[in-house]
């Protein structure tokens, strides 16, 4: 077990009709000027973002907002979120979308608390940030965990690279999570948020370092919560409860909780597909459920018990020795990700990376990642390159 720090300072607010609260709870953060940060149409549709503003109007917050943040969010989204920002005075930020709405609205936090630096250089790793505005989330899918995490990602559209930068002053003020909200959303997205969720959790769980009884079994049984009201929601999406223990264990996998005690996270799969983003604009939790399976017969010999463990105690299945149980549990993990609509090939997400596109992704990934990453096993460009061929 390592020694760690467990740091989660955002507040929850969850449930039916929490949106109501936005008001309130952003007065009690001190924001007196909030630019509303939303993405393509589908809050305004809902009649979501009237309701916000009628909150913080009824507290007499000043408001201005800007749309159009697109999946796998815009450095440029983010610039003109920066100058908005700094025209209007704007010393609060509120996210009411998902991962990509939240992501950019940290980085809009970053630029706006520095701006006579660019904010990219901290997702280029070339600086840390000293100062952050506040955000706050009202979360409309469960997927990235970004409403709770340190984390945000940004794909610079110019050179077709997408970097995530970590920090704990970005962590959220506060998360409003109406369960409700999340029924709109199309199957594919739904799903792909819980796949991703998953990942989350098997980054950390799958390490070979510092493993703790107690996160293991916060994992598993996270991971078994999540498989099971996947397959509710695949053909009950308006399942209340479902997208309730969907929506929960998101931030729970990705506010450090599933990581207490291991190593740091094995995380290739994650920047692997981060790649796949940055040149190809796939959906993130598709592009991790296309790379996993390959990725995990790639790496499971040097990380054996764990993958015997997760065969047993999260998908329930037992080969005959530990080599055939590994594989035993990956390829129904794979069944599993078929049976909710997900990938599992590279080419199941509509897209045929070229050799030599593989080789740039595999450098890139590896650049991003100081030459070399993972835990369960480390993988160098030539590993990478091979995973994505396995992928194909
Ligand atoms: O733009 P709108 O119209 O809102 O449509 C969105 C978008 O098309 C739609 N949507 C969201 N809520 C909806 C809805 N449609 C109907 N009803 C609703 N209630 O869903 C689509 C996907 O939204 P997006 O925000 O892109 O999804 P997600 O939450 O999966 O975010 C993905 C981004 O987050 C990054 C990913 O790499 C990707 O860029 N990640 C961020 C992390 C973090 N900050 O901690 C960690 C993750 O590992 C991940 O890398
Ligand atoms: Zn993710």
């Amino acid at each position: 077990m390592y020694n760690f720090n467990y740091y989660t300072p955002t507040k929850v607010v969850f449930g039916r009709g929490t949106e109501e609260q936005v008001g309130q709870l952003v007065a009690q953060q001190g924001g007196s000027k909030v630019l509303i940060h939303y993405g393509g149409k589908s809050a305004v549709r809902s009649g979501l973002i009237d309701r916000i503003k009628a909150s913080l109007d009824a507290q007499g917050i000043a408001h201005v907002e800007l749309g159009g943040v697109v999946p796998n969010p815009h450095l440029g989204k983010v610039r003109e979120g920066i100058e908005l920002g700094k025209r209007e005075g704007v010393d609060f930020l509120l996210a009411v979308g998902g991962g990509s709405v939240i992501d950019s609205a940290k980085a809009i936090g970053y630029g706006l608390a520095e701006p006579d630096k660019d904010v990219w250089e901290l997702y280029a790793h070339k600086r840390k940030a000293a100062a952050h505005v506040p955000v706050g989330v009202v979360l409309t899918i469960s997927a990235t965990g970004s409403e709770m995490s340190n984390s945000s990602v940004i794909t610079n559209e110019l050179t077709g690279k997408k970097r995530s930068y970590n920090d704990d002053i970005a962590r959220p003020r506060f998360a409003v999570m109406n369960p409700e909200l999340t029924m709109s959303l199309p199957d594919y997205q739904t799903e792909s948020g819980c796949s991703d969720i998953m990942m989350h959790t098997m980054e950390r769980y799958f390490t070979n370092g510092g493993n703790m009884e107690l996160t293991d079994a916060i994992a598993e049984g996270l991971l078994r919560t999540v498989m099971k009201n996947a397959l509710i929601l695949h053909s009950d999406p308006q399942n209340y409860d479902a997208r309730a223990e969907v929506m929960w264990a998101g931030s729970l996998s990705h506010n450090g909780l599933t990581g207490c005690g291991c190593d740091g996270g094995d995380f290739a799969c994650h920047n692997l597909e981060h790649e796949l983003g940055g040149m190809f604009d796939v959906t993130h939790g598709a592009g991790l459920t296309a790379i996993w399976g390959s990725w995990a017969r790639y790496v499971y010999k040097d990380c054996l018990p764990r993958f015997v463990k997760f065969a047993k105690n999260v998908m329930g299945v037992e080969g005959s020795g530990d080599e055939d149980t590994a594989l035993k549990g990956i390829a129904a993990l794979e069944d599993f990700f078929r049976s909710i609509g997900m990938p599992v090939s590279i080419r199941e997400l509509g897209i045929a990376p070229t050799e030599e596109q593989i080789l740039a992704m595999a450098q890139s990934c590896a650049e991003a990642n100081g030459g070399k990453k993972g835990s369960a096993k480390v993988l160098y460009p030539e590993d990478m390159a091979e995973i994505y061929r396995m992928a194909r």
